[in-house]
């Protein structure tokens, strides 16, 4: 099976509509490319559960704010389709600025509440542009399921609300986050790293496992968990913290005390990179814990 390679709108639809008149069920893997292992696993997930999978890749300008790296954002085209091709999905929709935006959209989707916090403060209108290029294509694709990962745990949050508040006939799939060997959450953004930055990096990781130990021994207070992750961070000057905060992972409200579903989330401004970790802490009603850091990819992207 070979991976065809389509650009127009009407193209991947008239497909993808032809698929679930056969009752195929449909996978579908936003992207913007630069792939690396968190995406492929993405792809992997959606070829074990699909019938046809569609991988979409567009760097959407509009969830680029002014002063962002739209235009240094890593591409690699020929790398990505050869990924795309290995990983055995059937559609790689490629579609210009052009097709996707013909002219200045006067429509946008706008997830309120849970986009006024977090990377939402820091990067405005930044998840109005990811929830109006989602929702278009959404409505392009027809997705039965869509596969996001649980690195973007805040955009996972966000498609979710917006995909159950406008009843698409779409099951928003998340998947693990996947690390490199050393910890480091991947990310196309990584590539921006010096090796020193690179290195440095690694802090944020190691800052979430002593908040996992943390909160394992017993700590349920927030602020007390925040700080084990500030201090953490600070001991790396190449790397400036910008946020580290305990919320509920659905409403992403700030929580005192921790309880229930929990996203300990940072972002920190590494060299020209931003980049965002988190981890997941489940607190049952009986006091167990189960934390989730993610996965470490062990192969070679
Ligand atoms: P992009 O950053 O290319 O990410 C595409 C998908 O890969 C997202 O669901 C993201 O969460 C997932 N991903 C990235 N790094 C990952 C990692 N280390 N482990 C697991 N999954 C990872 O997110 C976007 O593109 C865009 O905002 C998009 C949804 C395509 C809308 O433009």
């Amino acid at each position: 099976m070979t991976t065809r390679a389509m650009d127009r709108i009407a193209d991947v639809r008239a497909a993808c509509d032809a698929s679930r008149r056969e009752h195929q069920r449909v996978g579908f893997v936003p992207t913007m490319g630069a792939f690396h292992a968190g995406h492929r696993s993405l792809m992997r997930v959606a070829r074990d559960d699909c019938d046809l999978v569609v991988v979409s890749l567009f760097v959407n300008p509009t969830q680029f704010g002014p002063n962002e790296d739209l235009s240094a954002y890593p591409r690699d085209p020929d790398g990505d389709a050869a990924v795309v091709a290995a990983e055995g999905a059937d559609i790689l929709f490629v579609p210009s600025v052009e097709e996707m935006y013909p002219e200045p959209g006067r429509t946008t989707v706008h997830v309120s509440g849970l986009t006024d916090r977090l990377c939402g403060t820091r990067r405005p209108g930044h998840f109005d542009g990811v929830t109006t290029v989602v929702a278009k294509l959404f409505s392009i694709i027809g997705p039965c399921r869509a596969y996001f990962g649980r690195k973007d745990a805040q955009q996972l949050a966000v498609v979710r609300r917006m995909t159950s508040d406008l009843d698409l006939p779409v099951e928003v799939v998340g998947c693990p986050l996947v690390r490199e060997p050393d910890g480091l959450a991947m990310s196309s953004r990584n590539a921006y790293l010096t090796d020193a930055e690179r290195s440095a990096a690694t802090v944020l990781s190691r800052a979430l496992r002593d908040v996992a130990e943390c909160v394992r021994h017993g700590e349920r207070t927030a602020d007390t968990v925040r700080r084990v992750l500030v201090e953490a961070v600070a001991s790396e000057p190449l790397v400036e913290l910008d946020y580290a905060e305990v919320v509920d992972s659905s409403s992403l409200e700030p929580l005192e005390e921790l309880r229930g579903e929990v996203l300990v989330a940072v972002a920190a401004n590494v060299g020209q990179a931003r980049l965002i970790d988190n981890c997941a802490i489940a607190i049952a009603p009986d006091g167990d814990v189960d934390v989730d850091l993610g996965v470490v990819n062990e192969t070679r992207a």
